[in-house]
């Protein structure tokens, strides 16, 4: 916990505005919170409270440390479709609608800032079902983000419907320096090629072209 709190502290004394806990895909508060890979028979283990006791008590450490109004948490619930054609890694929690709304309703008393949802985004992820978006946005009071697989059109849904308020995007960012003109505008975007995407040089990070009708 001290760690998470020294991490925060670095991070405010360096400038930043705040911090964002990363709960999401994998990562360590994330192996807590999963019954597939939490195997304490300790408090931090077993019962869906005991899996998420660790995101408890790092989110209290970082709120004395920047306030709980400068702090984000960042999850990644993945469901399962319907589609059988479609592939999960194996990862998906046996009801993580209750897992997820339950570690969102201990944020919402924590009182934080915002919640960041990455939403899976491999070509043939599952969707977040419609009532999920429904009782995120009925557990939780601050600011709600969405990423993962995001158009302008689908984040104008979303947000229409009331389900959240702020969008963010990946690899169109990557591959379109200009992104926000290109909205706007509703001019075409760029393709982002996938070989550069993680690096080696630096090919397919600052060579992207900005649109010229
Ligand atoms: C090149 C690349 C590297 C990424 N690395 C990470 C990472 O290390 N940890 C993480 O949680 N998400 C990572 N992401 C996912 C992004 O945070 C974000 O959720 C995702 O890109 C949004 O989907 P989109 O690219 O379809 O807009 C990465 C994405 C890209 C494109």
């Amino acid at each position: 916990m001290q760690l998470y709190a020294q991490a925060a502290r670095n991070a405010m004394e360096a400038g930043f505005d705040g911090v964002e806990l990363h709960c999401a895909n994998g990562y360590l508060v994330n192996q807590f919170i999963s019954e597939h890979t939490n195997q304490r028979d300790d408090e931090y283990g077993g019962s869906l409270e005991n899996r998420l006791r660790f995101l408890k008590e790092i989110v209290t450490a970082v709120s004395d440390v920047v306030g709980s109004n400068r702090l984000g948490v960042r999850f990644a619930p993945l469901f399962e479709s319907t589609d059988e054609d479609r592939v999960y890694l194996g990862l998906v929690e046996s009801d993580p609608h209750t897992t997820y709304i339950e570690a969102i309703r201990l944020l919402d008393q924590a009182g934080i800032a915002y919640l960041s949802l990455a939403e899976a985004d491999w070509d043939n992820a599952p969707d977040l079902p419609e009532n999920f978006y429904q009782e995120v946005r009925e557990t939780f009071s601050g600011r709600i983000m969405y990423a993962g697989k995001y158009s302008a059109d689908k984040a104008l849904r979303v947000l229409q419907a009331g389900n959240g308020d702020i969008f963010g995007f990946g690899r169109p960012f990557i591959a379109n320096p200009d992104l926000p003109e290109r909205i706007r505008n509703e001019w075409p975007l760029n393709d982002v090629d996938p070989v550069t995407m993680y690096g080696g040089t630096d090919k397919g990070y600052t060579d992207y072209p900005v649109y010229r009708s």
